[in-house]
């Protein structure tokens, strides 16, 4: 299992040790929520702290967007080089095309799921993909309870996937911890997004990151 903490949990004050931090605890990427105060309830950080981040990360950036005008931001994040950029299928209307656009950029494109929405949404785009993230809480905050149907959207989506794209990864993003973890990993899921389960461990990120690898 592949581990993105969510820097949504990081303690902002001191952004840059925190990165710098969870990337010689072992993460594979860093993961980064961009939120416009409009698809969600909810605002964030924009390309200025994102530079900072992307300064001083050792491993890749994962940006999530949750923003109503997807393309604007791919314009506005692409220079920083992020291994992935995903963006909600609820929120475009030419899906197809801003796949080409992130790839196009040198950017590997990967598409997200609310909650509500079924993997076969996306069942004709799988195979332009390299990612879906399925979101396991409503976007907007860390720190929310897991919404466990998302396991067997995992496995159906798993099926479309063999069919579509088998190199195409699956990535889980909200509430996840070490109660969920195995469910998660036999449901397919390649990589978990974790914010409070691993800023808030009382023995430490190291301890909090193997701990979802086991
Ligand atoms: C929620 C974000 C998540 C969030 C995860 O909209 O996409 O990445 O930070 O936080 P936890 O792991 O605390 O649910
Ligand atoms: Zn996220």
């Amino acid at each position: 299992m592949l581990v993105a903490p969510s820097i949504l949990s990081a303690d902002f004050g001191k952004l840059a040790d925190e990165v710098e931090a969870i990337c010689n605890s072992g993460c594979d990427l860093v993961h980064v929520d961009v939120m416009d105060g409009h698809f969600v309830p909810n605002l964030t950080i924009g390309p200025v702290v994102v530079s900072a981040v992307a300064k001083v990360a050792t491993k890749p950036l994962d940006i999530h967007l949750m923003v109503e005008n997807n393309s604007f931001f791919v314009d506005l994040f692409a220079s920083l080089n992020p291994r992935y950029i995903s963006f909600h299928i609820e929120e475009e209307k030419h899906p197809h095309r801003l796949i080409e656009k992130i790839r196009s950029l040198g950017i590997k494109p990967a598409i997200v799921l609310n909650p509500h929405t079924p993997p076969e949404a996306i069942e004709f785009l799988i195979s332009e993909l390299d990612m879906i993230l399925l979101m396991s809480v409503n976007p907007g905050f860390g720190g929310q309870k897991f919404i466990p149907s998302v396991i067997e959207k995992a496995k159906r989506l798993k099926s479309l996937i063999e069919k579509y794209n088998p190199n195409c990864l699956i990535e889980v993003d909200g509430g996840v911890n070490d109660k969920n973890i195995s469910l998660l990993k036999e449901a397919g899921v390649d990589i978990v997004v974790a914010g409070s389960y691993v800023f808030n461990h009382t023995k430490g990120y190291e301890y909090a990151i193997s701990s979802l690898k086991r």
